[in-house]
């Protein structure tokens, strides 16, 4: 079986979020199992040059975008022993960031279209295109509507996955035809409530759907989480999957993790308390190796959760000998907020600003616990990560952290666990978690179990196999 994985970000190339780590680590469990997976992803300005340095070009060809064509690169990479697609084209693809500009819907068109277009030039032809997020939403479209009955494309099928149901890449009905190539008569495919929806068209286009974990997929379907789409995934459920995403353990790995202080294992969990007195240090809090430490790594932004903090925060502060150390780039009213805090309390909370892979594995590292209190969550991997490192999470009960985190309480779950969105309960377990830090021996047990938890792709994977199976 051959899958082209086709992504907006992947590592080690180029990363904004979650995405990437995905679509950097499933390729390489998929090759592990003998699927044969390619990568294509743009050719972002921002990829590291020893990166580019490694690639080869392959050839150029041009691309219809709409009733224009554009020059498209292809260079080749190898990475993990999974190859990489790169598509050049320096007018959509040299910028500042990777998103948020006035015509993203014209360069994502542009690399979707690509994505078909390359097919006939890598002298490899896939059984499947995986597709995932609104960016690559219009390619099961355009292989429905253009090149199904080609000569070359025959029998390939189309899979799409929903990182996150909030980005549906949503337009103006009149641009269908000037930048999607859309011929009218195909135009209900992506519309959607007056507009252009590409997450639409790729639920209709696609042979099968997933998201990225079991209760996201059953939330979804409900319009508290959904964004508007749920009676499109109802209507669909047959063919809709949630499939609970992994880490790569042999990068996120605390006993060779070059970027913390001391490594460390189950089998010599010792190192960790090292890490902790470091972190303290290095955010200037007070060392103290009884003062619980929480830890936060997040993009500041609301579904985070981060109105819950912001709430009860000087409480926690106030009626506790808790720390915190945050890292985060996102919204400026968050930013703000932790910048205040870490003013007023300099020697409890220390705050980074920004995206700072090095430091996010300090926290995860040198944190007793991990909080992660997110309004909603597709499938989260911090928490994963945290524990991994043998920090124990602290999350709300949605998405992937409901598949991921169980609590304690019980005496058999890996972390504490709360359910409504309530800055209150979620103080509630953060006071659980402490009072159980307080029982050394108990927290040993806790940290051992979270240590053992197997978050690495090897259930996973055999799920997308068998979803790939299911329409081969
Ligand atoms: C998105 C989601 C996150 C998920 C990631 C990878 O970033 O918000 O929950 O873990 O995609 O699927």
């Amino acid at each position: 079986m051959k899958v082209l994985y086709a992504a907006s970000e992947a590592l080690p190339f180029m990363a904004s979020g979650g995405l990437a780590d995905v679509a950097g680590s499933l390729p390489q469990a998929l090759r592990r199992r003998f699927v044969g997976c390619h990568v294509v992803m743009p050719l972002y300005s921002g990829i590291p040059s020893e990166l580019r340095e490694n690639m080869k070009f392959i050839t150029h060809i041009t691309v219809p975008v709409a009733w224009r064509r554009q020059y498209c690169g292809i260079f080749e990479a190898k990475y993990g022993g999974v190859t990489y697609y790169l598509l050049d084209n320096e007018y959509y693809f040299k910028r500042d960031t990777i998103y948020g500009h006035y015509d993203d819907g014209e360069r994502f068109a542009f690399f979707s279209r690509a994505i078909l277009e390359i097919i006939p030039h890598i002298g490899w032809k896939p059984d499947i295109i995986h597709c995932n997020d609104w960016q690559t939403a219009l390619t099961p479209v355009y292989y429905q509507t253009i090149y199904a009955n080609i000569p070359g494309y025959e029998n390939i099928k189309t899979v799409f996955t929903i990182h996150n149901i909030q980005y549906q890449g949503r337009y103006g009905f009149d641009i269908l035809e000037d930048v999607f190539g859309i011929a009218p008569q195909n135009g209900y495919l992506l519309e959607y409530r007056g507009d252009i929806n590409l997450m639409k068209g790729a639920i209709e286009c696609a042979n099968v759907v997933s998201t990225v974990s079991p209760s996201y997929a059953q939330e979804i379907m409900d319009p508290w989480f959904s964004y508007g789409l749920d009676p499109i995934l109802r209507d669909r459920s047959f063919k809709f999957y949630g499939i609970l995403n992994g880490i790569d353990v042999k990068n996120y790995d605390p006993e060779t993790d070059p970027a913390i202080w001391q490594n460390y294992s189950d089998a010599k969990p010792e190192g960790k308390a090292v890490n902790k007195t470091e972190l303290q240090k290095f955010f200037g809090l007070t060392i103290d190796e009884d003062a619980p430490l929480i830890g936060i790594v997040s993009r500041l932004v609301a579904h985070k959760g981060l109105d819950l903090i912001r709430t009860v925060l000087e409480e926690l502060l106030n009626t506790s000998n808790a720390q915190l150390a945050v890292l985060g780039s996102g919204d400026s009213e968050y930013e703000e907020f932790f910048r205040y805090i870490a003013n007023k309390y300099p020697d409890r909370v220390g705050v980074r600003i920004g995206f700072i892979p090095d430091v996010a594995r300090k926290i995860y590292a040198g944190a007793d616990m991990f909080l992660m209190p997110s309004k909603s969550e597709p499938c989260g991997l911090s928490q994963m990560v945290a524990l991994r490192y043998g920090t124990i999470p602290i999350v709300r009960e949605t998405g992937g952290l409901r598949d991921s985190v169980s609590d304690s309480g019980d005496g058999e779950g890996n972390g504490f666990v709360f359910k409504n969105y309530n800055a209150h309960d979620m103080l509630h377990a953060i006071r659980r978690a402490i009072l159980g830090y307080q029982s050394k021996e108990g927290w040993h047990i806790l940290v051992s179990r979270a240590l053992e938890c197997d978050n690495s792709w090897s259930k996973s994977a055999n799920q997308y196999i068998n979803m790939y199976k299911s329409i081969d």
